[in-house]
């Protein structure tokens, strides 16, 4: 995709809009399929659940991970069930068990006291918690101690074991440790300390080691250790990237609409909290690429932070961009936006959540139309 694509794109679906590359998400469905071998992949959806996303990657043959009843709506409308599916979470309702149950699908189980939750005969996995310190931000960290996720390693085998004396069918273990981890040796040791339940557990059938890969991560050497660990319990491996396969694939294009020079300098554009909450909840550094060129008068280069049109102080995209003098109609274009961005996106303030466009062989598909406000109130009358 190149830029004259996003300025097309722009004008004629308007801003803020969520553009995909599907040449990218293909990609990087190969890249993961290239290192983790004959795994087997399930998309995690709440990274963005576009049902033609979600129809491009089932048909290529990958399941799905759920974690509420609306994420395994989207599995059922899609007609996907069985080993296609994962019922995951840390409080599932009754509805989602029902929906799980309906499905047939595998439940992770997060923990003891659903042994007794879980619809009669479920397939089930273990979710382990390997109380470790994640080089993450601290609400993405899943597998430290101070997570309220999975079970803890003492645990484990217990609760493996009441799950097949409950007449469920226990696979296995599962970990995931949290998301967007750079550092592969997170992985490694928690995978080292996974193994040594082997000794407790014997072999298992399936060993779930979940997503989290950051972008920009080892991808090999962390596939490498989740194949090794696999192999510790004669285990097949299940994986569940969620931003690996999406993140790169998508920018949130933004227009200006002004600038202000207080004590700091402000392009303040059209996207912001509503679109993409990453850099405010997490401190998540957006790569920013400006579609415009133009001679920069200032004697010392500008340094902007890019604000959102919301009435909070936080709504910041991102802080201290060189930018080439912007004007109002400019067009930004925020990076690594296919991951958690439409997904996460609100209609706080009553704002419409964009569009949302794929871009394939050289034309565009629109895959969600923008919200009016209607759409919003509608479920209010
Ligand atoms: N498996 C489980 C059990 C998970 O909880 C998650 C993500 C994934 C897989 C996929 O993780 P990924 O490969 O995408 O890192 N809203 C945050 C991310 C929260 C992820 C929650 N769980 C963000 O914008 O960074």
């Amino acid at each position: 995709m190149q830029r004259q694509d996003l300025l097309h794109a722009a004008n004629e679906f308007g801003t803020p809009l969520y553009v995909y590359d599907a040449a990218e998400l293909d990609a990087a469905l190969s890249r993961v399929k290239t290192a983790f071998g004959d795994a087997r992949i399930f998309y995690a959806m709440k990274a963005n659940p576009n049902l033609n996303l979600l129809r491009r990657f089932a048909a290529a043959g990958v399941g799905f991970e759920c974690v509420s009843s609306g994420e395994l709506a989207r599995a059922e409308h899609l007609g996907l069930a069985g080993e296609r599916v994962l019922v995951n979470g840390p409080a599932k309702s009754d509805e989602e068990y029902a929906a799980g149950a309906r499905l047939g699908a595998t439940f992770i189980v997060d923990r003891a006291e659903e042994v007794g939750l879980l619809p009669p005969r479920s397939r089930s996995l273990v979710r382990v918690n390997p109380a470790m310190q994640i080089s993450t931000h601290d609400h993405l960290a899943t597998g430290s101690k101070a997570s309220k996720f999975g079970v803890t390693l003492e645990q484990a085998p217990r609760v493996l074991q009441a799950l097949a004396d409950a007449g469920h069918d226990a696979l296995g273990l599962h970990v995931h440790i949290g998301s967007a981890i750079r550092d592969a040796n997170d992985f490694t040791a928690a995978f080292g300390r996974l193994s040594e339940l082997r000794a407790q557990t014997g072999p298992l059938r399936v060993l779930d080691t979940g997503g989290g890969w950051g972008l920009g991560a080892d991808l090999g050497g962390i596939a490498e250790r989740a194949r090794a660990t696999a192999a510790v319990f004669g285990a097949e491996l299940w994986v569940e990237p969620g931003r690996y396969l999406v993140a790169q694939a998508g920018t949130l294009l933004t227009r200006v609409v002004g600038t202000k020079h207080t004590g700091r300098h402000f392009c303040l554009v059209d996207a912001g909290m509503t679109e993409l909450i990453r850099p405010m909840m997490y401190g998540a550094a957006h790569p920013v690429e400006a579609l415009w060129e133009r001679e920069d008068q200032a004697t010392e280069p500008i340094l902007w932070d890019i604000a959102g049109p919301a009435c909070e102080s936080g709504d910041l995209l991102a802080r201290d961009v060189a930018l080439p003098a912007p004007e109002r109609g400019d067009l930004l274009a925020l990076g690594e936006a296919g991951a958690y961005g439409a997904s996460m996106s609100s209609t706080y303030l009553t704002r419409s959540r964009p569009a949302e466009v794929l871009y394939e062989g050289g034309g565009w598909q629109v895959i969600r139309r923008k919200e009016n406000p209607a759409d919003i109130w509608r479920v209010e009358e």
